[in-house]
């Protein structure tokens, strides 16, 4: 594999604009997408049929440039009209018909792209710890917006690669381990971006589940495994959202590329689950021109950069929808009904989002300070507290903390004094006014660049002004021995504690990296300052920054640990907010924290083997935990609040078509007022081969101190289904099933019962 140096590609910057939240609250039965009426005036139907029209007057010439890049100007691979923004891609559009060229961008957690001013959120992480369909639809609306203020009308910010390998140095771009949630929260997300008039993009399909060999290894995993994990999620995704777009990855899936895996591409994706807009290609994923395009796929991305052919980029990303597609369309190798096809979703799409008749123009500065806004709700809303008990001088748990009562806090390390830190990769949203921490030093070795972006939002300034009367100091955290000293005469000591990720390079460990894992963005030995710190400290607080779970051998020395993953331009703002209470907590894991590396289904990622055995099978995060009955540090679906919530009179039942209605009351049974994410989980019967148990539906509902609510919700007979393997097909069960409402999936208070289902 050529190494390419990606460091200069992933550059952004800030500016904002309003947003609407376009879906409604859950999305557990009926799609908060569009809905895909195909009547006779349906919006469907008349985006088939304008674009039918124009494919028929397009010349042969003209479709073959529409499904393909021209390279990518934010790597300065290719030349570029000046029209052309910075950006992963162009496609030039067809002028003579109204047909706008598309400039893509990525879009993570915000815009990526060179020399512009945009809002950094919190990583896709975060957004699916706040567990809120509502809350993603804004998101997706937010970076749209200023993708349309821009001129882009394309962002590739869909990650939805489910969490089956935690090292995954992408995880902080996904959206954690369960299919439900991840997928339910990439359509609501897929909604707000297309509700923007920006074409939305799901990816990496299909298991693309770790970084480690990513464009040479060969995913072998079973149907019933594939289908029953990480492609519910994209099936979710794609019938709910309706994105425009798909990516296809880089990998191979049980021995076909992705790329031009035609039971991927055309059997699942289009023809089982509907799908109508374009399969792209990740950036150098294609390998073939007939058989990918035969297979399914609709767009090569990014294609040659003109005159770009002695780029080292030439040979990585190839060309095989260029002048050899011409070639192979002439010769009937791929016959012209495919080209039509490929052109026809791509001109759907355009109708369809808005954007053929009204492209985005670039037109001005964004909205900062409607995206600072909307950074600090979601980054308070995702915050996970871990972790809150009283110290051994008071009954009252740490947090939050009072500054009335306090009169010394030291804060320690993590570079809690300059900003907060963010992923890498074409997932990374360049900081606004440079990098809040200078002087790192990326290793000539490294393929990705190993430098972490931080954002000019310090903690330390924000825990200041929550506390102007306490005596605030602040340790870097490179002398442990200082540190706990200090610990020791403070009233309180909070650690920062960061784990940095990437786009291209795995985790070795989910240990807290040190200097020698992370040289470039560690100086110290992270878990010795905290264990030296809460050895002497009265009161010690662990704030986390990172993309993946981290391993706390410190667990029990500590007092509180408050999650708050990648959390974006005002990250030190949210977190002195959720500090000192002025938010309350109310994210939940969407992935487990296990113990140690040792408890993980692959405790290391083979550099050697190339071929990747799901050979956990259904077992994917909590579900392996549950089945292997080991006891992770943190369950999937926990997190604490300053308010405490009970759970009380349950009620199930079935309609005819096997949808179950579950319905119990949450109460609020604290003084202050907090959000609770309530989970449902079914057993499914015995003899059916499935793990323990599945998250089948939720709420998050808000609550005075002391208010209840009654939460009902329908569980789509879906929910319940396997898998068969004989007719290919979902297939819901008959027998018992138990069902579990509670406060996480290993609620040991959870309220059960049961329903009875039919086959189905
Ligand atoms: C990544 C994609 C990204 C693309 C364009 C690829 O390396 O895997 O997620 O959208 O680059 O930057």
């Amino acid at each position: 594999m050529v190494q390419i140096d990606f460091d200069t590609r992933f550059r952004p910057r800030l500016k904002h604009a309003a947003i609407v939240a376009a879906c409604g609250a859950m999305v557990l039965l009926a799609s908060c997408g569009h809905s895909d009426p195909l009547t006779p005036t349906g919006p469907d139907t008349v985006a088939d049929e304008r674009a039918a029209t124009l494919v028929s007057q397009l010349t042969t010439t003209e479709k073959l440039q529409l499904v393909h890049g021209t390279g990518s100007p934010t790597l300065g691979y290719g030349t570029f009209p000046p029209e052309a923004l910075s950006g992963a891609s162009y496609i030039p559009g067809v002028p003579r018909l109204g047909i706008p060229a598309v400039s893509s961008a990525d879009s993570a957690a915000g815009v990526n792209v060179n020399n512009a001013r945009v809002t950094a959120l919190p990583a896709p992480v975060a957004l699916a710890s706040s567990w809120d369909p509502a809350l993603a639809t804004e998101y997706g609306a937010q970076i749209a917006t200023e993708l349309r203020t821009l001129g882009y009308a394309e962002g590739l910010g869909g990650g939805v690669n489910l969490a089956r390998e935690p090292l995954d140095g992408r995880t902080f771009e996904y959206m954690g381990e369960d299919p439900v949630l991840a997928g339910t929260l990439s359509a609501a997300r897929t909604t707000g971006t297309q509700s923007q008039k920006v074409i939305a993009t799901i990816k990496h399909y299909a298991m693309n589940d770790q970084e480690t060999n990513r464009t040479v290894s060969n995913s072998e995993v079973d149907e019933r495994t594939m289908r029953e994990t990480e492609l519910l999620a994209f099936e979710i995704g794609v019938k709910q959202g309706q994105p425009g777009n798909v990516m296809c990855s880089y990998n191979l899936v049980n021995g076909v590329y992705a790329c031009e895996n035609a039971t991927l591409l055309t059997n699942i994706l289009k023809t089982e689950w509907g799908f109508k807009g374009v399969v792209q290609s990740d950036w150098g994923a294609t390998h073939s021109t007939a058989p990918a395009a035969v297979a399914g796929l609709d767009e090569e991305e990014p294609g040659l950069g003109v005159g770009a052919e002695s780029s080292p980029f030439a040979s990585y990303f190839g060309s095989y929808f260029d002048s050899k597609l011409t070639a192979a369309v002439s010769s009937g190798a791929v016959p012209m009904a495919r080209l039509n096809d490929m052109v026809q979703r791509k001109l759907r799409t355009l109708i369809r989002v808005g954007i053929l008749d009204s492209p985005p123009k670039p037109s001005g500065p964004i909205d900062e300070a409607a995206g600072n806004a909307f950074a600090l709700t979601v980054a308070q809303q995702s915050a996970v507290l871990l972790k809150n008990s009283a110290p051994a001088i008071s009954a009252q748990a740490v947090l939050p903390l009072s500054a009335a009562s306090l009169s010394s806090i030291v804060v320690i390390g993590g570079h809690a004094d300059a900003g907060v830190m963010s992923g890498g990769g074409s997932g990374a949203v360049p900081a606004i006014d440079g990098n809040a921490v200078s002087g790192c030093q990326a290793p000539a070795s490294a393929t990705f660049g190993a430098c972490a972006t931080w954002y000019k939002s310090a903690p330390l300034a924000a825990i200041k002004a929550k506390a102007p009367n306490v005596n605030v100091t602040y340790l870097d955290g490179t002398n442990a021995t200082t540190a706990a000293n200090a610990a020791a005469a403070a009233d309180v000591a909070i650690v920062f504690a960061t784990q940095w990720q990437t786009e291209g390079v795995d985790l070795p460990s989910l240990g807290l990296p040190d200097n020698t894992v992370d040289p470039s963005n560690e100086s110290y030995d992270q878990n010795a300052l905290i264990q030296a710190v809460a050895a002497k400290a009265k009161r010690v607080v662990v704030v986390l920054e990172n993309g993946s779970p981290v391993l706390m051998p410190w667990i029990g020395n500590v007092h509180a640990v408050l999650e708050t993953w990648y959390p974006g331009i005002q990250g030190g703002q949210a977190i002195a907010d959720l500090l000192f209470g002025d938010a309350n907590p109310s994210g939940k894991l969407p992935i487990s924290f296990p113990k140690q590396d040792a408890d993980l289904p692959q405790p290391v990622i083979s550099t050697a083997d190339l071929n990747v055995q799901y050979s956990e099978g259904l077992l994917m995060g909590y579900r392996w935990y549950d089945a292997k009955q080991i006891e992770p540090q943190f369950p999937f679906g926990y997190g604490l609040s300053y308010t405490t919530f009970s759970y009380s009179g349950m009620h199930a039942s079935t309609d005819s078509a096997g949808n179950v209605t579950v319905s119990f009351t949450v109460t609020n049974t604290g003084n202050r007022p907090g959000a609770e994410v309530a989970q449902v989980y079914a057993a499914l019967p015995a003899g059916l081969g499935e793990p323990p148990k599945r998250l089948v539906g939720w709420q998050k509902v808000a609550l005075n101190g002391g208010a209840a609510q009654q939460v009902t919700m329908t569980i789509p007979a879906q929910r319940f289904a396997t898998w068969d393997v004989n007719q290919h097909a979902w297939k819901v069960n008959g027998g018992t099933y138990t069902l579990l409402a509670g406060t996480s999936s290993r609620d040991t208070n959870a309220l059960t019962n049961s329903v009875t289902l039919s086959a189905h």
